[in-house]
C-alpha cells in the first residue's frame, strides 16, 4: 500500500489486510497499524495506491514489510494519475481517493473508493501461517492427476524446529506416496497421513518439479505437528542440520537445502518457476 507525504515522498508498506468492500460505488479497504512509521500520511492523504504483488515479488513483501531505508530505491515503481507509487509486474493495481477512515483497536480501517485499476492475470503472492505461498503453485499441485502418470505427493513435516525424514539405503528421503487414480495430490497426501496416524495440519505447496529423466511430477506440502509422534515414519532431524545430510535424490537435496535457509532467515516462500518453464525440472531420479 503506497501514498505521498505532503512533500510528495512516497511511502509504503506490505499488507494482507485488502479486501474489497463495496461494488457499486467500487470500494476496498486496507487496515495500516497505528504503530506504521508512515500512519500519519495514511491518516491523512486524499489518495492511495494498492499494488498486488506477483507470486515472484517476496522480496518486494520484504522490503516493504522490513526494509528501514529508501524502500523505493529498491524496486522498480511508476507514479499513478495521483503520484502515488504502483508497484512495476505487480498482479494488479487499485487507485484510490480515500473514501472513510474508521479507527480500529490498533488499526485504522481506510475504506478507499477505486478511481482506476489495472489486472495483470498473472498468479499473486499468497501469505498464510506467517509464510507465503504461490497461488500458482497451489493451483499447478491440485491439477497435476491431469497428467497420465502418477504424481509423487510428499511432506515436509514439522515439529519444533525439526523435520520427519525416512531413512532409506540411498539416504534420507520425505514422507511420501503416490497419487492413486483421479485423485488428486492434496486428497492422496492426507489419506496417506491419515493412514499412519499422523494428522499434521497441511499447508501450502512448497515445491513442484518434474524429473528429467523419469517425466513424473513430485510435489511437497509444508505441514506442521504438534506432537512428536513419527508414525513410523522415521525420525525428526533438526532443521539446522539439514544441510549435512545425505538425501536420497538431488532433488530432495535442493529443496531441503532452500528449507534450512529459509528456516533460518523466518521467510518461507514458494518454489517459484520463472521463465517460461512451468515447474522445475530436476536431473535425477526423485524415487
Ligand atoms: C505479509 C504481511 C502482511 C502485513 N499486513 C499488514 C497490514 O495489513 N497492516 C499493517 O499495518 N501492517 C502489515 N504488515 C506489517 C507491515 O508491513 C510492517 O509493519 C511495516 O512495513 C512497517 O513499516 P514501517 O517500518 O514504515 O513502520 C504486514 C507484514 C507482512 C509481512
Amino acid at each position: 500500500m503506497t501514498a505521498l507525504t505532503r512533500n510528495g515522498d512516497p511511502v509504503g508498506f506490505t499488507a494482507s489486510s485488502f479486501a474489497s468492500v463495496s461494488l457499486e460505488p467500487p470500494l476496498v479497504l486496507v487496515c495500516p497499524a497505528n504503530s506504521l512509521s508512515s500512519i500519519e500520511v495514511f491518516q491523512e492523504c486524499k489518495n492511495f495506491a494498492v499494488s498486488v504483488l506477483a507470486e515472484e515479488q517476496q522480496d518486494i513483501a520484504n522490503i516493504f514489510a522490513s526494509f528501514s531505508g529508501d524502500r523505493f530505491a529498491q524496486v522498480k515503481w511508476q507514479a499513478d494519475g495521483a503520484g502515488c507509487p504502483l508497484i512495476k509486474n505487480a498482479v494488479a493495481w487499485f487507485s484510490c481517493t480515500a473514501h472513510a477512515r474508521v479507527p480500529a483497536g490498533d488499526h485504522q480501517i481506510l475504506i478507499g473508493h477505486v478511481d482506476d485499476y489495472q489486472a495483470h492475470g498473472h498468479a499473486g503472492l499468497g501469505y498464510s501461517r506467517g509464510g507465503y505461498f504461490s497461488l500458482g503453485l497451489e493451483r499447478q499441485a491440485a491439477e497435476l492427476p491431469g497428467n497420465k502418470r502418477p504424481v509423487n505427493v510428499g511432506a515436509i513435516i514439522e515439529h519444533d524446529d525439526q523435520v520427519l525424514m525416512e531413512e532409506t539405503s540411498r539416504g534420507l528421503r520425505l514422507p511420501q506416496t503416490t497419487t492413486a487414480g483421479s485423485e488428486n495430490a492434496l486428497t492422496s497426501l492426507r489419506h496417506y497421513l491419515g493412514a499412519t496416524g499422523l494428522h499434521p495440519e497441511v499447508g501450502p505447496v512448497y515445491s513442484i518439479f518434474r524429473s528429467r529423466r523419469t517425466g513424473i511430477y513430485s510435489t511437497y506440502y509444508r505441514c506442521i505437528t504438534d506432537t512428536t509422534d513419527t508414525g513410523g515414519l522415521g525420525r525428526y532431524i533438526p532443521i539446522d542440520d539439514l544441510p549435512k545430510q545425505k538425501f536420497a535424490n538431488r532433488a530432495l537435496a535442493v529443496m531441503l537445502h532452500r528449507h534450512a535457509l529459509e528456516h533460518h532467515s523466518g521467510a518461507f516462500g514458494p518454489d517459484v518457476a520463472h521463465e517460461d518453464c512451468d515447474v522445475h525440472v530436476i536431473d535425477g531420479d526423485e524415487h
